[in-house]
């Protein structure tokens, strides 16, 4: 016989599971006095580390305020100084602390609002007025987002900082048009590249990108469409291959344009598709047609903002 479990009231399953926590706090709490107990020299030290600045190296997602992760939402909402990206969407950037300082360090290309060493310089220079910081960035820091690079400034300066991962565009994107970046009957793997032109080429490695049963992700690959598409072709991938360009994904501007690796930049042009725009090349693009949902509503925030 299936036994039915009772379904506690959210408010209760929450004091529940902080109850738990606290176990777990205080059993932590007293392996360390075990250890040698909690000398005046550690509360100093952890009252250091409490009051002294630190930077949040954080992914706010694709654009959608409901992609944030929970980390993510705690670090902003303790935000002394929100320092964002052209790709951190503007409802996202709201969530913080209305006293919070908020400064645009955005990319857009070939116009930087700032340069990437000022503002590595400046994330530390606030850091050591001890703030706390969130470095917004758009999708995951660590994803064409020169997380690593910001990181490892912080790291050289010895401030304290910390990654907060975030949904990257491929996944948030594609999920969001209804393309698997993999299936069992289409793809095994698939392949991430920063697809930007440089002096009118794109220097990948072609034909890695052209195995088959393999989902193609193209980052920053609007302008260099046409060059990556006959690239493609003329390094074996079938011209039939299906492929897609994502506008906006996730967010009210979504907008899908499907087409064949033959085709697609001719039909992106006439959309007038804009940036930011993300390519999706593989046979699993068939799969929209059957698996295509979000119809562009806007994300409700209330329930974030009240926070
Ligand atoms: C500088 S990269 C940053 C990537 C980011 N760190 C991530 O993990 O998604 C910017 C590129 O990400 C893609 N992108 C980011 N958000 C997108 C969105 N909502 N829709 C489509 N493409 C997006 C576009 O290809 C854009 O040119």
């Amino acid at each position: 016989m299936r036994r039915l479990t009772k379904v506690r009231p959210y408010r209760e399953r929450v004091a529940i599971m902080k109850g738990q926590m606290d176990g777990h706090y205080q059993n932590s709490m007293a392996s360390l006095q075990r250890q040698g107990g909690d000398t005046a020299k550690r509360a100093r030290l952890r009252e250091n580390a409490r009051s002294a600045g630190k930077v949040f190296l954080v992914g706010a997602g694709p654009g959608n305020p409901d992609l944030l992760t929970l980390r993510a939402l705690r670090v902003l909402l303790e935000a002394d100084v929100i320092v964002y990206d052209r790709l951190a969407s503007a409802e996202i950037v709201a969530l913080g602390r209305a006293e919070a300082e908020r400064v645009y360090a955005g990319k857009e290309r070939d116009h930087h609002c700032m340069p990437q060493s000022d503002i590595s310089r400046l994330l530390v220079a606030l850091a050591r007025q001890n703030k706390k910081v969130v470095r917004l960035k758009g999708g995951d820091p660590f994803i064409f987002g020169r997380g690593g690079e910001e990181a490892q400034v912080l790291a050289e300066h010895g401030i304290d900082f910390e990654i907060v991962p975030g949904v990257t565009a491929a996944c948030g994107v594609a999920a969001f048009a209804g393309i698997p970046l993999t299936h069992r009957d289409y793809a095994h793997s698939c392949v991430f590249v920063a697809g930007h032109l440089k002096d009118g080429s794109m220097n990948l490695d072609w034909q890695a990108l052209c195995r088959p049963n393999q989902t193609l992700v193209v980052y920053m690959g609007l302008l260099g469409l046409p060059v990556l598409c006959r690239e493609l072709a003329a390094h074996g991938m079938p011209t039939s291959t299906p492929a897609a360009m994502v506008q906006q994904g996730s967010t009210p501007g979504q907008r899908v344009v499907v087409g064949t690796i033959a085709c697609l930049p001719q039909r992106v042009a006439v959309a007038g598709l804009v940036p930011p725009a993300l390519t999706i090349v593989g046979e699993v693009v068939r799969l929209r047609e059957q698996l295509a949902w979000f119809d562009g509503h806007e994300t409700d925030v209330t329930l974030y903002a009240s926070l």
